[in-house]
């Protein structure tokens, strides 16, 4: 994998960089961070030379203990220069957060500190993700800085509009997530580890609204975030993916094809059409099992009363299987409760035509819907495998840890009926 130097300076986000150093070392990348002064004032070294493995470089004056050498990396011989060798042997250089006056300093050419001084001799991909207040990112003062470092060939990471650090204040100025900072970094990382080239993906994501009248709906709690972390790690390994988002709020990653629906039968219409194309299928959303078999026209009133009959929606996920190809692997999800989950998620397994169940115990409040973290059971006709608590990101590498697994199996298993037939 990759060598990352990161840039960290003198903002409140740059607690995100301590998420975006863990993202990158848990993707197998070799991390160095560089820190401004006053970088640490806001997070403390210790945290992340805890995350990467290596010693946080600060001043340009100081000796580096690994030579400028990555983790993982053999250290050279001689003791060379510090700003230089981090710099020569990185693979790309992102600045998360760039402040203001760091901006200033690299569009000038300052080489006043390590940050600087490693930036200006740098000749990798560069990339700065500035986040400041959004009066101090629309100043005419940093607008012309960014212009500039865009002129040289420097990528430039816009911040996201939102509910900014000072109380009260939104704008344009917040660091964007740290997944989707890792992703416009690996985007420019040089033949990057892309196992999954030429595979076409179909995510679903989000949760179904049945209407009910014009204003009101049956929905479901999920968020779209699982389907999302999925979308985020198959499009890292370099797969060509379709995301059909079933009102989900969070914004798409970028590079993902991003198809919006509403009801079960939109979700099940757009999935008809993208999956004969498609090798995977991750089927995260959580089409609605019901619907009202009658939508009132006009808003229904409270004094009329409501006698609300329900019919049961299409299986997707069934009818999809039904139409499959040999190459293509169907990975389902199944949110149950409680006790006997495993057994439910095995029926479902068959029942559905699936390679491999998801299994979501959605009886601890704590994980699976609406939240950052899940802990899932992965269930296929051979094996069921806990997956322990841990960020959706994770577990959604796991999946795909998985997926590939099955592929990789069945197609040696039809390379060796082909070489045994006579
Ligand atoms: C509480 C606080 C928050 C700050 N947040 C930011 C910020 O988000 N972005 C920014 O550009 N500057 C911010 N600053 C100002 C910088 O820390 C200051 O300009 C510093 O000199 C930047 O140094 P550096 O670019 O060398 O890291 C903040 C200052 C304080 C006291």
């Amino acid at each position: 994998m990759a060598r990352v130097l990161l840039g960290v300076s003198g903002g409140i986000a740059a607690y995100k960089a301590l998420e975006l150093a863990r993202l990158a070392t848990v993707a197998g990348h070799g991390v160095r961070v560089v820190m401004t002064e006053a970088a640490g004032r806001f997070v403390g070294a210790a945290s992340f030379e805890g995350i990467v493995g290596a010693p946080v470089l600060k001043s340009e004056f100081e000796h580096d203990p690994l030579r400028g050498a990555f983790p993982g990396d053999p250290q050279p011989q001689h003791d060379p220069i510090g700003h230089l060798e981090v710099a020569a042997n990185c693979d790309a250089y992102l600045i998360a957060p760039a402040s203001a006056n760091t901006l200033a300093k690299l569009a000038s050419g300052f080489a006043d500190s390590m940050l600087t001084t490693s930036f200006l001799a740098c000749t990798a991909p560069r990339l700065v993700a500035p986040a400041m207040n959004d009066r101090m990112y629309a100043s005419a003062a940093t607008q012309a800085n960014l212009a500039t470092l865009k002129e040289r060939g420097i990528a430039v990471i816009e911040p996201d509009e939102g509910r900014l650090a000072s109380r009260g204040e939104f704008g344009r100025g917040r660091l964007p997530d740290p997944v989707r900072l890792l992703e416009r970094l690996e985007a420019v990382l040089p033949g990057g580890d892309r196992p999954w080239d030429g595979l076409r993906v179909l995510v679903t994501a989000g949760g179904t609204r049945e209407p009910i009248d014009p204003v009101r709906f049956l929905g479901n709690r999920s968020s779209g975030r699982m389907g999302l972390a999925l979308a985020v790690a198959a499009a890292r390994r370099g797969a060509d993916v379709t995301l059909i988002a079933a009102n989900v709020t969070l914004q798409a990653p970028a590079g993902v094809r991003r198809i919006d629906v509403e009801t079960s039968a939109q979700l099940a219409e757009v999935a008809r059409a993208q999956f004969p194309s498609a090798h995977v299928l991750l089927m995260a959303a959580a089409p609605a099992d019901f619907r009202a078999a009658e939508v009132a026209s006009a808003k229904l009133r409270r004094y009329d009363g409501l006698d609300l009959h329900l019919e049961p929606t299409e299986d997707i996920l069934a009818g999809l299987s039904a139409a499959r190809s040999e190459d293509q692997t169907i990975v389902g999800f199944a949110a149950e409760h409680g006790e006997g989950g495993v057994e439910r998620a095995k029926e479902k397994l068959s029942r559905k035509g699936a390679d491999l169940i998801v299994l979501n115990d959605v009886s601890d409040p704590s994980i699976g819907f609406e939240s950052a973290d899940n802990a899932v059971t992965l269930v296929d006709s051979s094996s069921e495998t806990p997956v322990p608590r841990a960020s959706k990101d994770e577990i959604a590498d796991v999946i795909l840890d998985r997926v590939a697994a099955l592929r990789e199996g069945r197609q040696s298993s039809q390379r060796a009926d082909t070489q045994s037939s006579p």
